[in-house]
């Protein structure tokens, strides 16, 4: 597979075009920002773990007949993926309060839900990702009622699958966020709304989602670069490990081996 043009630059991955008009590269950088790129960093190696997560996730996700991009692991950094005609929306999946739904309803982190919470947020960075429900969503046609329906019950599934697959790792599941696109055919036009197979796209990593060893609550994302709570780097190498390994491969030290602030 032949790397071509850069197609975009995001805050943390690049795609890149292919001989093939159809697949893309998906690189993994080590750049790290949060509160809408206000606040930027970098973390060691985190485009390695997050690829090699990705990767084993995507594969899960496939083997239980979820259709996602994932073509194959092209090195440490980088996935070949299907080109997409990203959908413009970003859903959030929450089965524990913690991050935006604490601040919007003004209650604790770590309640656990009673049942999984459902969220469009509208991918709009100069907006800040603003929550939206399904009437904005179809007044503006960014996607039809159909893809609509088939975009809740693929998250639904994914959810149930994710939570399963992370809880025989020692690992709860707090939220994530899912993007999700319609399959391209050519090198032409993306599909417009309810044109093409929708395909879960992106990442899944401890930059989307809020994992918390269970038993300790110990976080193990992205949160503790957002919240300077130190140990950054251990965690992503924790998850490699817990997501990589067999099942039931909960190891409770850290990477470093130090006790980490929860
Ligand atoms: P939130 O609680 O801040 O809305 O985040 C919910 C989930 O979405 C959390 O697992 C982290 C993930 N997320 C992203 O992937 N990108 C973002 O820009 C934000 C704000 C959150
Ligand atoms: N992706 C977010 C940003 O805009 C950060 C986050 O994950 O909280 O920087």
């Amino acid at each position: 597979m032949q790397q071509g043009e850069k197609l975009y630059e995001g805050k943390a991955k690049i795609l890149y075009a292919t001989n093939d008009p159809t697949l893309v590269i998906q690189y993994f950088k080590d750049d790290a920002t949060a509160f809408n790129a206000q606040k930027r960093g970098t973390i060691v190696d985190k485009g390695v773990c997050n690829n090699l997560i990705s990767c084993a996730l995507f594969q899960y996700l496939e083997s239980r007949g979820v259709p996602t991009h994932f073509v194959r692991k092209l090195d440490d950094r980088s996935m070949l993926v299907k080109r997409l005609g990203i959908i413009p929306l970003e859903v959030t999946m929450r089965n524990i309060t913690a991050g935006g739904m604490s601040r919007l309803l003004g209650i604790d982190e770590g309640m656990v839900l009673q049942r999984p919470v459902f969220e469009w947020h509208y991918k709009s960075d100069p907006l800040g990702d603003p929550l939206i429900n399904d009437d904005h969503i179809l007044a503006l046609g960014a996607a039809t009622p159909q893809e609509l329906a088939a975009l809740r019950s693929q998250s639904e599934r994914i959810n149930q699958l994710l939570k399963e697959y992370f809880s025989a790792r020692g690992i709860d599941l707090v939220d994530f966020k899912l993007e999700f696109g319609r399959l391209a055919t050519g090198a032409g036009q993306p599909p417009g709304p309810g044109q093409g197979t929708i395909l879960l796209g992106d990442e899944i990593s401890p930059d989307t989602c809020r994992f918390w060893e269970q038993g300790t609550r110990r976080k193990l994302d992205k949160d503790r670069f957002r919240r300077d709570l130190g140990d950054v780097e251990a965690a992503y190498q924790e998850m490699v490990k817990r997501v990589v390994g067999p099942a039931g491969s909960s190891t409770a030290a850290t990477a470093s081996g130090k006790p980490t602030a929860v």
